[in-house]
C-alpha cells in the first residue's frame, strides 16, 4: 500500500503517466465513471480549502465513488482532543482512500504511518501540497505541448510558498528548465531550495527583486501571493507590495505564448484585467487539478483503466 506525502516520491516516469491519464480522462471521461464505484473517499481537512478538498471530491465522484469526511477540525473528535494516528485509525475503517490537509507540517505522514489505507497529503503547513503540484505539471504539460526547454519566473512569496518548493524540485528533473526567481529579499527562496535541489542538481537560476527586468525571458510566470504577516517591517512591505500585483502593464514585453500560473486563492496579486488574457491559465489549473486527482486515486488505489 502507498500513500503521497511528498511530490519527491513520485518518479519522472509516474509523473509522465498521471498526465497521460489525466489527458484520458480529458478525453474519455464515460470510461473511467465507474472505476471506483464501491470506493469511498475520506476527506479530513483540518484547515480551510475550496479547491483542494472539492476537487478531491468532484474526481471521487466522477469515478463513480463516494466521499465522507470534514472540513474543519472544530467538526471533528480533533476538537475533543483526539490525536491525528487515532483519526486515521478509525478513518480507515470506513473508507478506502483518505486525502489529508494539517496545518501541521508532517501531520499526514503521521496519518500515513497508523491508517490501513492510502494518504494523501492535501497540504500540511507550509511543507508540501504534492496534488497542486501536479495540477500544475499537469497544467505545463497541455498548456505548453513540453515539460523541458522552459524558463520558469517564480513571484512572490517565494519563501514560505509550498507550492513553489514542489514545483521547483519536480520540474528540476526535466531537461533544461531555467528558473528565474522573483521576490523581495525578506521572501527568497530557502537555502535547502536553493543548495539542495538547485545548485547540487546544477539547475541554472538567476534571482531578481525586478520582475519588469526579467519579463521577455519567460515561458511560464507562476505568481503567488506577497503575505503582509511574513514581513518584519510594514513600511517594506508597502514598499515591495504593488511590485509584485500583476497588471496588462507589467505583462508587456511578455511572449505571446507566456502560461501565467497561479495556486489560487488570489487576493490581489494578479489583476482581474488579465483574467481575459489568453495567457492565463489560472482556472485551467484548478480544473487540470481534478483530473490529476482522479488519476492518482486511480493509481494509489490500483484500479487499472
Ligand atoms: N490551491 C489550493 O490549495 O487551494 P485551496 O486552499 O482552496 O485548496
Amino acid at each position: 500500500m502507498r500513500s503521497l506525502i511528498s511530490i519527491e516520491e513520485l518518479s519522472r516516469d509516474e509523473i509522465d503517466s498521471l498526465i497521460a491519464t489525466a489527458n484520458d480522462i480529458i478525453e474519455n471521461p464515460k470510461k473511467y465513471g465507474e472505476l471506483c464505484r464501491g470506493k469511498k473517499l475520506a476527506t479530513l481537512f483540518y484547515e480551510p480549502s475550496t479547491r483542494t478538498r472539492l476537487s478531491f471530491e468532484a474526481a471521487m465522484y466522477e469515478l463513480g465513488g463516494n466521499v465522507l469526511g470534514f472540513s474543519e477540525a472544530q467538526s471533528s473528535s480533533a476538537a475533543k482532543g483526539e490525536s491525528v494516528a487515532d483519526t486515521a485509525r478509525t478513518v480507515s475503517c470506513y473508507a478506502d482512500i483518505i486525502a489529508m490537509r494539517h496545518p501541521k507540517e508532517g501531520a499526514p505522514y503521521v496519518a500515513s504511518q497508523h491508517a490501513s489505507v492510502p494518504v494523501i497529503n492535501a497540504g500540511d503547513g507550509g511543507h508540501n501540497h504534492p496534488t497542486q503540484t501536479l495540477a500544475d505539471l499537469c497544467t505545463i504539460s497541455r498548456e505548453m505541448g513540453r515539460m523541458s526547454d522552459l524558463t520558469i519566473g517564480c513571484c512572490g512569496d517565494l519563501k514560505f510558498g509550498r507550492t513553489v518548493h514542489s514545483l521547483i524540485a519536480a520540474m528540476s528533473r526535466y531537461e533544461n528548465v531555467k528558473f528565474v526567481l522573483i521576490s523581495p529579499e525578506e521572501l527568497r527562496v530557502p537555502s535547502y531550495v536553493r543548495h539542495g535541489i538547485l545548485e547540487s542538481g546544477g539547475i541554472p537560476y538567476v534571482e531578481t527583486r525586478d520582475i519588469r527586468e526579467v519579463m521577455g525571458e519567460l515561458d511560464i510566470l507562476y505568481m503567488t501571493r506577497v503575505q503582509r504577516e511574513r514581513f518584519f517591517s510594514e513600511e517594506e512591505y508597502l514598499r515591495l507590495k504593488d511590485s509584485y500585483i500583476l497588471t496588462k502593464d507589467k505583462l508587456s514585453g511578455a511572449k505571446d505564448s507566456l502560461c501565467i500560473m497561479h495556486p489560487l486563492p488570489r487576493v490581489n496579486e494578479i489583476s482581474v484585467e488579465i483574467d481575459d488574457d489568453p495567457r492565463a491559465c489560472y482556472f485551467k489549473q484548478v480544473l487540470y487539478g481534478k483530473y490529476m486527482r482522479m488519476a492518482l486515486i486511480l493509481m494509489l488505489l490500483g484500479v487499472d483503466a
